[in-house]
């Protein structure tokens, strides 16, 4: 703990200096000037959720250009030869803080040569690490994410939840637990809190495919689980949303309704909670979460040296609070302005829309 905070006023006075060496140059406006001010962005891909381009970008933007700073928001779109290229053409431009969310370890190389340059890094949603997987160390300067674990657990207690209210025996039902990318170190925290909730109410998994954040190959993953399991199933832990929806393609060709978990509270994901196919999705406030980060990134830009009481990993932790939605709490994400009625309530989730007073 103490280590790691020596380690964040190392950084955050380097970067005051080159803040300083900077702004010497005078307030022209030139390239070298705007570097300084500037918060370098990178998103991981568009597919896996829509989340990053819908959520997090705008957010982003916003929080940045409210305060009077510039941010460059790029996105990687699922590649890492992208990422180190997109960082490469940030780090030229100038920045003055980084703001990444990792794409399969991608932001790590992004992350020392940030430091080398005296660039404070703040790791974005996902944590970037280093060392033994059974034992992360935080690489970036801040972590600024939900509580992922949390995550897990109301994913899993939802699961829980569903299979009593289906009548089944938690410790003799089928589950299958389909789990995220293991190269998000998300991924395992998620996968953690879900067990801890799961295995508390004697669960065990029937099925455990390797994760994966991607909706198509969750539904050929899932396809094949079923099979071996004889076609049977009582309920599927998935991590996210997306994922959620390959799986429900397969659980509908077999006309099957049963418990499943999601996050994101994407429309997609909503819909599905609404028509009953999904039990319920973790919302996680993607503007709360880029406030946070960007309040944090503008401290730094400003050359202070912000101090966060928790921590994960040995770096400084803030962690915004997810909230569980059913059928009945989806008005919540509309009014929270993360989702749009005119886009959840099309024709075959009108009447549910109704029901449940989605408007
Ligand atoms: C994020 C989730 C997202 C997933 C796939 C995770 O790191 O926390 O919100 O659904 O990545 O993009």
């Amino acid at each position: 703990m103490k280590k790691s905070f020596i380690a964040v006023a190392v950084v955050a006075s380097v970067a005051s200096l080159a803040l300083a060496a900077c702004s010497s140059g005078g307030s022209g406006g030139s390239g070298g000037d705007k570097a300084s001010t500037r918060a370098c962005v990178i998103l991981p891909d568009s597919a896996s959720s829509p989340r990053w381009e819908n959520g997090d970008r705008p957010a982003l933007a916003k929080a940045f250009k409210d305060a009077g700073f510039d941010a460059d928001i790029q996105n990687a779109q699922g590649d890492t030869g992208k990422y180190a290229t997109i960082a490469q053409q940030e780090l030229t431009k100038g920045c003055g803080v980084m703001v990444l969310v990792d794409y399969n370890g991608a932001a790590t190389a992004v992350t020392q040569k940030a430091q080398k340059q005296g660039i404070p890094v703040i790791a974005y949603d996902r944590p970037i690490t280093t060392g033994d997987a059974s034992d992360p160390k935080m690489l970036a300067d801040y972590y600024v994410s939900f509580d992922n674990v949390k995550v897990g657990e109301l994913e899993g207690q939802s699961i829980v939840d569903g299979l009593k209210a289906a009548g089944k025996d938690a410790a003799t039902a089928k589950v299958v637990y389909m789990g995220g990318d293991p190269t998000d170190g998300n991924a395992k925290l998620f996968h953690d809190g879900a067990v801890k909730a799961m295995s508390a109410a004697g669960i065990k998994p029937a099925a455990e495919p390797v994760g994966i954040w991607d909706g198509q190959k969750s539904a050929t993953n899932f396809e094949q689980a079923l099979t071996s399991l004889g076609g049977q199933v009582d309920a599927v832990w998935v991590a996210n949303d997306t994922n959620a929806a390959g799986v429900i393609t397969i659980l509908d060709k077999n006309h099957l309704t049963v418990p499943v978990s999601g996050q994101d509270a994407s429309t997609a994901g909503l819909q599905n909670v609404l028509l009953g196919k999904q039990t319920s999705t973790v919302y996680k406030p993607f503007k709360l979460e880029a406030d946070a980060a960007s309040k944090l990134a503008i401290e730094l830009l400003k050359g202070k040296k912000p101090s966060v009481a928790d921590s994960l990993y040995g770096k400084p932790f803030i962690a915004v609070t997810p909230i569980l939605i059913t059928a009945d709490k989806v008005q919540q994400v509309i009014d929270g302005g993360d989702a749009k009625a005119s886009d959840i309530c099309t024709a075959e989730v009108q009447a549910a829309c109704a029901k449940y007073g989605v408007k």
